[in-house]
């Protein structure tokens, strides 16, 4: 076997830089990730030795491993997240900014000997399949064999990857991560080490991330939020394209047309649901086609045809609420080759998390390494697993995947959609008058906050696009971006607005959601196509009842009322919150959005 402390690219600047960054880290070694099943075997095999690591049993969870993080290092951290534009303007008041100069220096003393007595580890990442035009490359040092494992799954790592940086027909995306916890020489270590103090740094005109303190999800995994989202949305600015946080699916009719969609929803919003999304009763002939479930870059081809890639390998999904009755596809995906975190461990080495099934287990280990069972639960409130965590899965797993996932020039898409959580208000389909209109709603996007973030989970927060948390620069620009989009297109995607969790007077959801999606897809497909009617609101085209597919479905015509239903009242009441992130903006807001308000309101 090779030794991995030699490197694996004669990249001169490859090369500069791991010395330079070794030099400032102080790691114990140096390891050189060539991707291969030996080496993630003997990395999984080292932590299970470590205690990062539990094999779990592997005749129910073949090639399945379990983590459970510290209770402090659980979601993004999004008010520890920066972007360090060289202008505070450029960042934009939706943004952490702070100077870069300052940010540096800062940076320069948390890491300098960050990695004392571990190992750093050079982990080169596409994201994107290798050979399309549409993927970018990056380079993530760090001392997690965690975060290694986890990118394995979740992107293209390894040899393929040094190969193509020798070729240097791309720039690198240096990223920078460390849990920031050094050990000293004879000091033990802990299963998962991180420093309370936490920095999620981007420098978006040198292209360049540093993460320090964390090492979970987006804080760690810099391929995902980091680099295709922060930093892509300011490559895609430049370059004339869009980094969106988007699932991608396709939509097969029983005549075999297939439609392509991209859907932005918040985290934890359900679009590792939507994606793969198994038609109900009633569908005989239609089938639903994964090609992504969180990030989509969506580029106008030479003939002005809106294509998108996955720029992912993997799926970092949500866990609580995943079951076969919910999700059955992402069920089948997390079968195998998967890495779980901070759910729930049973006595027979299983996982499991709330939701996954009706009846819980008589009792098991919860995230936290308490012993727990449905009684303490309902006595102390205690969860078996925590609300954000997650599973880590190979996306060619899905039983879904498209055929074209992986098509370097991407899939078209027909249609877009935006979608936040709200109890009120937001029916639960209207399509935009046009392209502008879209953009306005998408700009002004409410929803629940979630788990996914550290914060007040609940509260209704302006996130533009699902975008608010990921946009790498000044989001009124970014919106201008998005108008600007359209004008090179020969083919305009409809733009459309859900909302699966409006609620009735009882608190319960009125939407059964989940598979009954698939009758608000129809419709979304069939408008896209110019094949169905809808009536003209203040808002919008919005279906009758008679538009919906209900074949399979008993949901009665009130009930369809009371969900769509268009509140004049609650409406002015939004646009008044609409205004309080515009008030924010307004010195970057392109006009279109303003006339775009000031119509909403002549139509109220
Ligand atoms: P991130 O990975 O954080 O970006 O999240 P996501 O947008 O992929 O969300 P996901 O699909 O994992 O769903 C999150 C939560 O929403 C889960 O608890 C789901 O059970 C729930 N959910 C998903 N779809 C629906 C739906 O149609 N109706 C309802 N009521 N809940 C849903
Ligand atoms: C999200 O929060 O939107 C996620 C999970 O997809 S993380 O990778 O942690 O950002
Ligand atoms: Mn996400």
């Amino acid at each position: 076997m090779r030794n991995s402390a030699l490197p694996l690219s004669t990249n001169k600047h490859l090369l500069a830089w791991v010395h330079k960054m070794a030099q400032l880290t102080k790691p114990a070694a140096i390891h050189w990730v060539n991707g291969s099943e030996q080496e993630n075997d003997q990395l999984c095999a080292q932590m299970v030795a470590g205690g990062t690591f539990v094999k779990l049993n592997q005749d129910l969870w073949p090639g399945c491993f379990y983590s459970r993080s510290d209770p402090n290092d659980v979601a993004r951290v999004e008010d520890r997240t920066f972007i360090c534009s060289l202008s505070k303007d450029a960042a934009g008041p939706t943004n952490n900014w702070e100077n870069p100069r300052d940010m540096r220096k800062r940076l320069k003393g948390l890491f300098d000997g960050a990695m004392r007595g571990r190992t750093m580890y050079v982990l080169p990442f596409s994201m994107g399949p290798l050979n399309s035009p549409m993927s970018q490359i990056g380079v993530q040092l760090t001392d997690s064999p965690y975060v290694v494992v986890n990118m394995r799954i979740m992107a293209r790592i390894g040899m393929p990857v040094f190969e193509e940086i020798d070729r240097d027909v791309k720039r690198v995306v240096p990223c920078m991560h460390s849990v920031g916890a050094p050990l000293a020489e004879g000091q033990a270590d802990v299963s998962w080490p991180c420093n309370k103090e936490k920095y999620i740094v981007h420098f978006p005109e040198t292209r360049e991330i540093w993460s320090y303190g964390s090492g979970y999800g987006g804080n760690a995994l810099l391929g995902k939020k980091c680099f295709a989202l922060r930093i892509a949305s300011n490559i895609a600015r430049d370059e004339g394209w869009l980094a969106e946080h988007m699932l991608i699916l396709g939509v097969e009719n029983p005549e075999g047309e297939k439609t392509y969609v991209a859907a932005a929803f918040p985290s934890a919003c359900g679009k590792t649901n939507f994606a793969m999304l198994v038609p109900p009763e009633g569908f005989d002939g239609w089938k639903i086609w994964t090609v992504g479930d969180d990030i989509a870059w969506i580029k106008p081809d030479a003939t002005g045809c809106l294509r998108a890639i996955n720029p992912e390998a993997g799926f970092f999904g949500v866990a609580p609420g995943t079951s076969a009755q919910t999700n059955p596809n992402a069920m089948a995906t997390l079968a195998r080759n998967s890495i779980f975190t901070n759910v729930a461990l049973t006595p027979e080495g299983g996982v499991w998390w709330e939701g996954m099934t009706d009846e819980p287990p008589a009792e098991c280990t919860d995230w936290q390494g308490n012993h727990w069972t449905p009684e303490i639960a309902k006595k102390t409130g205690a969860k078996a697993a925590h609300p954000n965590s997650r599973f880590t899965a190979p996306a060619s797993q899905c039983p879904t995947i498209d055929p074209a996932w992986e098509d370097p020039t991407g899939v078209p898409i027909s249609a877009i959609i935006f979608g936040g959580r709200r109890a009120t208000t937001m029916p639960l389909v209207y399509q935009a008058f046009n392209w502008t209109t879209g953009v306005y709603a998408g700009a002004t996007m409410g929803s629940e906050m979630t788990a996914a973030a550290t914060g007040t989970v609940g509260k209704v927060r302006r996130d533009p696009m699902a975008m608010l948390p990921f946009c790498g620069y000044h989001m009124g620009d970014y919106f201008r971006h998005w108008i600007k989009i359209q004008r090179g297109l020969s083919e305009t995607p409809r733009i459309f607005h859900v909302n699966w969790f409006r609620k009735d007077k009882d608190g319960k959801f009125i939407w059964p959601g989940f598979r009954d999606n698939m009758r608000v897809l129809k419709w979304i497909v069939d408008r896209a196509k110019g094949r169905a009617a809808g009536r003209e609101t203040p808002i919008g085209w919005m279906p009758r009842y008679e538009d919906i597919e209900w074949k399979g479905m008993n949901f009665p015509v009130e009930k369809f009322d009371d969900l769509q239903a268009f509140d004049r009242e609650a409406w002015k009441t939004e646009v008044i919150q609409h205004e309080e992130l515009f008030l924010e903006l307004h010195d970057h807001l392109p006009a279109e959005i303003i006339y775009e308000r000031e119509l909403l309101i002549c139509r109220l």
